[in-house]
């Protein structure tokens, strides 16, 4: 079986073609950063009207890498929500477009879902239950994971999410957009300890974060020096890694504590952060957890998280054929 996934809910169309034992056939992926990177965010409708040009061309890219054709793709999994809807509208008119004319089933996919299992195309891959810390641009949550579909929140995020914070600080110190690998890096060169920030909610008692502060505390330090040198600039970094790292770490213990669960799964852009990594990869060490993260490159959004997400779904039942479709660009994942 040949199941193809669609990504197209922010800034990056998606791409990818999995066979039935979860393996990746072809993936491609194109990054709109350059398009947004003059405004300093994404504005939603350039993103719907890249992904409109660059879905079917990245399609017949991956069937070719794959040396396959339409005709054998035998399932397609679209992301439906949540997202900006207009971007999210243009991978699932494609996606329901194309099962149509193929016959074929589709299955709307939950981006979070798809980011929450994409662990799973690792080896070793993670047996369930386990807790997921997931961490992207618009989310921060923690999720207590008994089986496909069987969601628990835990605790998230009360204002801005861990990838917004990365990506604020990234344009209070003149780093661009998207700030999370640019805030990492000059991060390593920032001295630990010049500044102090918060580390928001952290004895809180529950499994819930807060980051808008910690926007705020950058900012004040910014403001504090007319010209700030790119010492200062590194060891303001260095401060909010160290601070929002803390937090997540710190977090995810306590989700493991409270679950009696030793197994934890860390998804999501911000997933991709090499100190974020290294403390918990340390902690791991130190209380004998089983820790799992996506394979390289699909930390952020991609394709093949999708269609991993759409091929378990029909693993666990076949939905029935249908082509009226929504998206659904607000979407709690714990009711899904
Ligand atoms: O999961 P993702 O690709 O898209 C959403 O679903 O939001 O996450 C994007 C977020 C951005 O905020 C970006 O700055 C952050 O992930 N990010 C990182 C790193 N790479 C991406 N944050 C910290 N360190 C990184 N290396
Ligand atoms: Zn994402």
């Amino acid at each position: 079986m040949i199941v193809l996934g669609i990504e197209t809910s922010c800034d990056e169309t998606g791409i990818a073609l999995l066979d039935e034992h979860a393996r990746v056939l072809a993936q491609a992926l194109h990054s709109q950063v350059e398009l947004h990177g003059a405004y300093g965010g994404v504005v939603p409708e350039l993103a719907a009207r890249d992904h409109i040009r660059r879905v079917l061309p990245l399609l017949e890219q991956c069937l070719q890498q794959a040396g396959c054709s339409r005709s054998d793709i035998e399932a397609i999994a679209v992301t439906v929500g949540p997202g900006l809807a207009g971007a999210l509208l243009v991978g699932a008119s494609i996606a329901y477009g194309l099962g149509y004319a193929l016959s074929v089933p589709v299955i709307g996919v939950h981006h979070m879902e798809g980011h929450l299992l994409s662990p799973l195309l690792s080896e070793p891959a993670p047996r369930f239950p386990f807790v997921a810390l997931l961490v992207s641009g618009g989310h921060t949550q923690l999720m207590q994971v008994e089986r496909v579909g069987g969601y628990v929140l835990l605790g998230e995020t009360l204002d801005d999410a861990a990838g917004e914070a990365f990506d604020k600080t990234a344009q209070l110190l003149g780093l661009g957009y998207p700030g999370g690998p640019a805030v990492s890096r000059l991060a390593r060169q920032g001295v630990p300890g010049t500044y102090h920030f918060p580390r928001p909610l952290l004895t809180s008692g529950d499994l819930n974060f807060s980051f808008s502060g910690l926007k705020t505390a950058v900012l004040t330090a910014v403001r504090q020096r007319d010209t700030l040198s790119e010492q200062a600039k590194a060891d303001i970094a260095r401060a909010f890694v160290d601070a929002v790292v803390d937090v997540l770490v710190a977090k995810s213990l306590a989700a493991l504590r409270l679950t009696g669960l030793r197994r934890l799964v860390v998804a999501g852009g911000v997933g991709a952060n090499l100190q974020l990594r290294e403390q918990l990869a340390e902690s791991a060490r130190k209380h004998e957890l089983e820790l799992y993260f996506p394979p390289a490159g699909l930390c952020t959004d991609n394709g093949a998280m999708i269609a991993l997400a759409g091929l378990m779904h029909l693993r666990a039942g076949q939905p029935p054929a249908r082509w009226d479709f929504e998206v659904r660009p607000r979407w709690p994942l714990a009711s899904h």
